[in-house]
């Protein structure tokens, strides 16, 4: 299982440098950071600006530094209130002697101590400084009041100094800084693999401006697009009408009815490792579409509707060396309905939706879901608590490589024993 703190996806980080020599490694920590996803502000001290230029934590964190406490300009942006209230962590790195006393006593006599009071953000704090300063008795005492709060500590480290001396007080390297508050990075298990997705509603027009659609609005589909490309896979995603943005980094073929979509997913399956349905595909369309608006001519109206294509039963039928993925939504006997649908369609795994009452998965931001698969003929499950989208999909893959990999090995080893008779 991924640990929770490696889903780090935009997590909202405050980066508080201060005036030590070991500034100079505040670029990197900030960088390291955003590349396993999270979303990083800097601020600075004046002191620290003695040791490295605000521009190159600007360049490096792509927005601006905050600097002053009382700044005007600043505060009819993103005030330092807003700021505290942005943040999901504070990190101080490197932390002087001077800051960790003033936290430790509640100043707030500049941006970053005033921060450090007004957020509830977790605080971090990696220290950085002489030896002998790390050895006093009055940093030793502001370091027990930290901890006693519930601060993190991260180091320092023991080792050569710039001053010349020998011992604790190096700010602990930012690779181990970053490793520590966010883990590895999600795994790259699906590099070099295509993931096709569907997501959305479909839309079955009755006549050119009325149609049968249903309340799903794509945003679990996104979550599991773009779950699967941070695992490190190429994916393509094929998508009904809806008001969300896709995620960046995805090809994305608009579709509007059941059709369409069969169409757009049979065009590229070829290409294809893994499939997974998570559209909510229309059952049933008119059997004929009126080519102008439909009159209020009379009291009642029938439409005959006629079945759609089944997109996840053909992808099955027509690939089986696909690893294929259903999406079921239903609003009662979920798990029986769920583990017939997987037999019925022959796919690998069928990931089960409640779409019923307030906490259904249609529309809302979060969702919790029963992962129901399949070993050979064994066929077992696993429920997800409930949490927001791109957590639950982040899980959902996850499951889904460990599954593919499993099925992907014994195939080989399949091929080897045939070749060896
Ligand atoms: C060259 C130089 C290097 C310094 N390095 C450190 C250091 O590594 N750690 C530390 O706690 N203080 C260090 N100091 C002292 C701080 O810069 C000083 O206490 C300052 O007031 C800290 O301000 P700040 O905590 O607001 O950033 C250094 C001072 C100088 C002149």
């Amino acid at each position: 299982m991924i640990d929770c703190k490696t889903i780090h996806k935009n997590k909202r980080i405050l980066v508080g440098v201060t005036g030590g020599i070991a500034a100079y490694k505040s670029p990197d920590l900030v960088r390291r950071l955003m590349e396993r996803g999270a979303d990083v502000r800097v601020v600075m001290t004046d002191a620290a600006k003695e040791f490295i230029a605000p521009l190159t934590l600007q360049a490096v964190s792509g927005h601006p530094v905050f600097q002053h406490a009382l700044d005007a300009e600043a505060e009819s942006g993103m005030g330092h209130i807003e700021l505290a209230r942005w943040a999901e962590m504070i990190v101080v790195a490197p932390a002087t002697a001077n800051f960790m006393a003033k936290a430790a006593h509640g100043e707030a006599d500049d941006l970053l101590s005033t921060l450090v009071l007004a957020s509830e953000a977790d605080l971090v704090i990696a220290p950085a400084m002489n030896q002998q300063m790390w050895q006093h008795q009055a940093t030793r005492e502001n370091i027990e009041v930290l901890q006693g709060r519930g601060i993190t500590i991260i180091g320092p480290g023991e080792g050569d100094q710039a001053c010349g001396e020998t011992g604790l007080g190096r700010m602990t390297e930012p690779e181990d800084i970053a490793q520590q508050l966010l883990g590895d990075g999600i795994p790259q298990l699906l590099a070099g693999k295509t993931v096709l997705v569907t997501a959305g509603p479909t839309w079955e027009a009755i006549d050119p401006v009325r149609g049968i659609t249903n309340r799903s609005s794509g945003k679990m589909g996104f979550a599991v697009a773009d779950a699967a490309k941070d695992f490190g896979a190429t994916v393509v995603i094929v998508c009904g009408p809806v008001s969300i943005c896709a995620p960046v980094g995805i090809e994305k073929i608009d579709v509007q009815s059941a059709k369409q979509m069969q169409e757009a997913v049979m065009g590229q399956i070829d290409d294809c490792d893994i499939f997974i349905g998570v559209a909510a595909v229309a059952d049933y369309r008119p059997v004929k579409v009126a080519d102008q608006k439909i009159k209020k001519d009379n009291d009642e109206m029938v439409i005959t509707l006629v079945k759609t294509p089944d997109i996840l039963s053909a992808v099955a039928k027509s690939e089986p060396k696909l690893f294929t993925v259903g999406f079921a939504a239903e609003t009662e006997n979920l798990i029986e309905n769920s583990r017939k649908k997987l037999k019925a369609k022959n796919v690998d795994m069928i990931v089960a939706n409640d779409v019923s009452g307030q906490e259904s998965a249609f529309g809302n931001d979060s969702n919790a879901v029963t992962i129901i698969h399949k070993q050979g003929e064994v066929i077992g499950e696993i429920i997800l608590e409930r949490t927001d989208k791109y957590r639950l999909a982040i899980q959902i893959i996850e499951h889904i490589c460990k599954q593919y990999l499993k099925n992907q090995k014994s195939k080989n080893e399949g091929k080897d024993q045939s070749k060896n008779p």
